[in-house]
């Protein structure tokens, strides 16, 4: 692993993370072997607009029944479950994090999704898999943490089918200044990679995709971090209950300020994109 790849991994290391998953789970009283996906969205959907944002981004870039995707820097897995779930996929979730991997494991079983979402440790500049493996690349939320971003589409493009789409839920630099940190992605300035969006549009045609649609979704965005923030203030984020609180630690408390105010100050953007390899390539 890459000097960089390990100060990323520390930064979302939780200690015990999946016993105090599991503890707060037992909190909620649920049956642990039924879990639902609403169970766990207040934990498993690390990026902004939650499950919802997430739904409207996958009907958009048109997900079907048996596609291979994978959902490369996944986290626990949130997005893998509802792409097996809603969209009947058969999804591939890799991720840096060794811990949220044995997370994702964990929770897909307890949803009863195990055979339609497997997950991997890895790293998305070296993928784990051959060429032509998948059908989509579903890429939220986890830009920011690559340094060598042209590596990295490098390597969905070679692993994605032709024809295979590239689904982008990303934020980007913004034309504005005075960026707050921690955000989820970073502590500090030298953990985060942000790119202006046509810097990134450019290295993804460069690797040889082609663009189906982009949208600007900083309105939304900045409207989402608000209630955030809104809701800090009164409920400060818990340790020890299902939230940002388990995976992040105390540094969960200030995300919705940071947020609110880079998106008010156009330090950064949102944008969906769909991208695709031809077909004859
Ligand atoms: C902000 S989280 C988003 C997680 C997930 N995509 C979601 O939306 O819930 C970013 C994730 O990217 C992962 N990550 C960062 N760098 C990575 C890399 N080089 N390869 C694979 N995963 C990486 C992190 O471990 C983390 O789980």
């Amino acid at each position: 692993m890459l000097a960089k790849e390990l100060k990323i991994k520390a930064h979302y290391h939780s200690d015990n993370l999946l016993q105090k998953i599991k503890n707060a789970l037992e909190k909620t009283s649920k049956d642990m072997d039924r879990l639902e996906l609403k169970d766990l969205a207040p934990v498993d959907q690390l990026h902004t607009g939650g499950a919802v944002s997430s739904i409207e981004l996958f009907k958009k870039a048109g997900f079907s029944p048996d596609e291979r995707v994978l959902d490369a820097g996944c986290g626990i897995g949130g997005s893998s479950r509802l792409l097996a779930k809603d969209f009947h996929c058969r999804v591939t979730g890799l991720d840096l994090s060794d811990a949220f991997i044995e997370c994702a494991v964990f929770l897909t079983k307890c949803t009863g999704l195990e055979e339609r979402a497997l997950f991997q440790e890895g790293s998305v500049t070296a993928l784990p898999f051959d060429d032509h493996s998948f059908d989509a690349v579903l890429c939220q939320h986890i830009l920011m943490n690559i340094e060598d971003k042209a590596k990295a589409v490098k390597e969905f493009y070679r692993v994605l089918k032709p024809g295979g789409k590239l689904v982008l839920h990303e934020i980007t630099q913004g034309p504005g200044r005075d960026m707050g940190y921690p955000v989820p992605w970073a502590s500090k300035a030298s953990l985060s990679f942000l790119e202006s969006w046509k810097a990134l549009a450019g290295i993804i045609e460069q690797a040889g995709f082609k663009n189906h649609f982009i949208s600007d979704e900083s309105m939304k965005a900045a409207i989402w971090w608000e209630k955030v923030r809104k809701a800090s203030v009164t409920h400060t984020p818990r340790l020890d209950t299902l939230g940002p609180g388990i995976v992040f630690g105390k540094k969960a408390a200030f995300f919705g300020q940071n947020m609110a105010a880079n998106f008010k100050n156009n330090a950064i953007c949102l944008v969906e994109a769909l991208f695709k390899k031809e077909q004859d390539a």
